[in-house]
């Protein structure tokens, strides 16, 4: 009797039923911003990070959990569930309910199924933001979580928002560390010929970087004229961008009267943070923070329109269409030309690289667009 072959392969060949996945691009065993603190109340907040469904939970102690989003048994999502009293989490399916820490802690048609439990991450609610890792446990320290105290500094007014884009994240960094479109994108608005102009520097402090534009001596855009009393003078103008794996930014933005110190002139911080969601979609959590008019109430409307307006309708759409003309292929494949003023960018793009395979990191000078060495 003939042998049957034990596992035959599918037509269309072994390829077909599974296709080759593409290395993922995440960089799990990093602090993803997945929240602002007050997003998560007293109902289950769900949200997707590096295409793991997750559902954050405030509990009684005001503490918040981060466990698993589908449940175990149908994989129905527990973000639609019912946060019940005792810190349970129930499953709008059958009803298994989940305590904190992920164990099944009920199950309405009989016994527990003692084995169940969902995996929980590691969650840490610091400056506003509640932060995750997404990789080992082991390797979750605190103390890699970037600064940004100055956005719960009462010194300051903060407004913030979250958006998303349909776009891998890194199209998104390429996009706040070259800030040379700003005269293009945003022509207008909070674009100025400065801006095109202004010296560009390059530095890194361990696997930090910093991505620098200094505009000296031109109109100030009509934001920022706005901002500091319809000033018609030139102004010096810096933007003065802050970068962390894998995608955590903050701004440091404003105008001053040409020569004078900034102090005489008015600045505006900002958090640019980006979290994968998928390979293809990322949120971005925003936020402005000012150290003037601090009861001022119509000024963060003031501020709210304009960054909206610049990321949805200039910057969202530009970046949007950049991944439809990519087509599913990576940077690297596209072969793209590198220009003198995408240091910022490709410089976090090679060390996102490094930490993702696990290289030393390189440690390279600083480059500016007055070195004779900046290509
Ligand atoms: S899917 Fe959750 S209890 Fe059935
Ligand atoms: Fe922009």
């Amino acid at each position: 009797m003939a042998t049957r072959a034990r596992s035959t392969p599918p037509p269309g060949g072994p390829d077909e039923a599974h296709p080759k996945k593409a290395p993922s691009t995440f960089l799990a065993d990093s602090w993803h911003a997945v929240a602002w603190s007050e997003e998560v109340a007293s109902a289950p907040f769900a949200i997707t990070v590096c295409n793991e469904p997750i559902v954050l939970l405030r509990l009684e102690d005001g503490t918040v959990s981060a466990l698993a989003g589908l449940c175990p048994h149908r994989f129905a999502s527990l973000g639609k569930g019912r946060r019940l009293p005792g810190n349970r989490l129930q499953c709008p399916y059958h009803g298994l309910e989940f305590g904190a820490d992920g164990r099944c802690v009920a199950n309405p048609h009989g016994a527990i199924p003692g084995v169940v439990r969902l995996k929980q991450y590691p969650l840490i609610e610091r400056h506003s933001l509640l932060w995750l890792w997404v990789g080992g446990e082991e390797r979750a320290d605190p103390a890699l979580i970037p600064d940004f105290s100055l956005l719960e500094d009462t010194g300051h007014r903060t407004i913030r928002g979250r958006l998303r884009t349909r776009a891998h994240y890194e199209l998104i960094t390429d996009n706040l560390m070259d800030l040379t479109h700003v005269g293009y994108v945003h022509e207008g608005g909070i674009g100025t010929d400065a801006i095109k102009d202004g010296r560009h520097t390059v530095l890194q402090a361990g696997t930090t970087l910093f991505s620098n534009r200094w505009c000296p001596d031109g109109p100030a855009a009509p934001v920022w004229s706005a901002l500091f009393n319809h000033y018609e003078g030139h102004v010096d103008h810096w933007l003065n961008m802050r970068w962390d794996a894998p995608s955590t930014m903050w701004l440091d933005v404003g105008v001053t009267p040409t020569g004078r110190h900034r102090r005489e002139g008015i600045t505006v911080w900002g958090a640019h943070i980006l979290t994968p969601e998928t390979e293809a979609s990322t949120h971005y959590l925003w936020a402005a923070c000012r150290d003037f008019a601090l009861d001022d109430k119509a000024l963060d409307e003031h501020l709210r329109v304009p960054i909206e307006h610049a990321f949805v309708n200039e910057d969202r759409p530009m970046i949007e269409d950049i991944q439809k003309n990519m087509a599913g292929r990576t940077f690297k494949e596209m072969r793209p030309l590198i220009l003198p003023f995408d240091q910022g960018a490709v410089r976090a793009r090679r060390l996102l690289d490094d930490l993702r395979s696990g290289r030393k990191v390189q440690l390279l000078p600083v480059s500016s667009t007055h070195d004779a060495a900046y290509q």
